[in-house]
């Protein structure tokens, strides 16, 4: 299906994201400094990048597994009905978790998505996310870590993606319409 034509403004640098991935992992090593095992879940396929850059940040011995949630679909309106199109590989009863989403928007997605985890009794259980648009929010979750705070406008680059589109990009940018 054919696009409105939109233009990508800058909204958040490579660097700036490489500087905050970095706070983060910092972080997130004190949180489970004592941990025997840290599996890190990519809630694919938005965190794909932002999983690889945080967990070669991480001083911990790390698993990693990955889990697909449809949320959008192709559109930029959420939908509340969460599925799961992909479960984990391994277990997690038992173990250390660090959930890693891209964004936090209504937190339909990533309530679901701790719920379910939590149901398999891990022994604890945070969330990184690295956006959060509070002002969209409609269930009441929020991330452990957070990298940014954004206001309400769709953004892509650095593994997000409008309609599968500009994942690569190296760095967050807001789309805006053109027509
Ligand atoms: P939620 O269930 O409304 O919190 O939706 C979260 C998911 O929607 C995220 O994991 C993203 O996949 C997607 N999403 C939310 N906002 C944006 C955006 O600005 N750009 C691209 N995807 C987004
Ligand atoms: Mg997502």
């Amino acid at each position: 299906m054919p696009h409105r034509p939109y233009v990508i403004d800058p909204m958040i640098s490579a660097k700036s994201i490489a500087a905050r991935v970095e706070e983060l992992a910092h972080d997130i090593t004190d949180h489970f400094a004592d941990t025997e095992k840290l599996v890190v879940v990519g809630l694919l396929r938005g965190s794909f990048i932002f999983i690889a850059d945080l967990v070669r940040e991480l001083r911990l011995p790390v698993e990693v597994d990955f889990l697909e949630a449809s949320s959008y679909g192709d559109s930029t309106k959420s939908s509340r009905e969460v599925r799961i199109l992909k479960d984990l590989r391994g277990e997690i009863g038992g173990c250390d978790v660090l959930v890693v989403e891209d964004i936090v928007d209504t937190g339909f997605t990533l309530n679901h998505v701790v719920n379910l985890l939590k149901s398999r009794g891990p022994r604890r259980l945070e969330v990184c996310a690295l956006l959060d648009k509070p002002s969209r929010r409609e269930v009441d979750i929020r991330a452990t870590w957070t990298g940014f705070e954004i206001p309400d406008e769709f953004v892509v680059g650095y593994g997000i993606d409008f309609a599968q589109r500009n994942r690569s990009l190296p760095y967050i940018g807001k789309v805006r319409f053109t027509s």
